[in-house]
């Protein structure tokens, strides 16, 4: 229980560290903006950036839920059999743990612009791959 406090407030820790130095950072794109923000923390889509708290979502779009190579997934997404898309990003993002329960990804985003804004810029580097 108390790892879990723990990982929590770390969390919370490195959220507002992101937030201060992810201000200053040349990316005038709205939806890399708002994937710096929502996602910076856990997550980097840069194509060398390796995993961080959560894996590597460079080439996330259209590929197979819990298969990037070297990132323990929980076995709640492994299981699920989902393929990133519109769709599912979505759902996932709205709320990750009602997605898959069980999940290790604690995030939620009840709001539909921020979440299409960061799903659109997701899947246009998946052009890019
Ligand atoms: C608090 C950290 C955290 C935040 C914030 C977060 N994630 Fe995650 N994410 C994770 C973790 C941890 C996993 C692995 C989940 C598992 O194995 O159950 C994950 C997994 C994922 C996956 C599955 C990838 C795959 O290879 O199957 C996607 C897609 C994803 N996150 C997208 C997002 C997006 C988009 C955002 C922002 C809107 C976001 N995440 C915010 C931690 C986070």
């Amino acid at each position: 229980m108390s790892g879990a406090i723990w990982r929590v407030a770390t969390c919370a820790l490195l959220a507002a560290f992101a937030t201060t130095t992810l201000a200053f950072a040349d990316d005038t794109d709205p939806g890399r903006k708002q994937f710096l923000t929502s996602c910076g923390t856990c997550h980097t889509t840069d194509k060398d950036g390796g995993n961080r708290q959560g894996p590597n979502l460079f080439s996330v779009y259209g590929r197979k839920a819990g298969t990037l190579e070297g990132f323990a997934y929980s076995d709640t997404l492994k299981a699920g059999g989902w393929v990133w898309d519109e769709t599912t990003l979505d759902v996932w993002i709205t709320d990750a743990q009602a997605a898959h329960p069980g999940t290790v990804m604690n995030y939620r985003q009840a709001n539909p612009d921020k979440r299409k804004l960061v799903i659109q810029y997701l899947k246009s580097l998946s052009a890019q791959n």
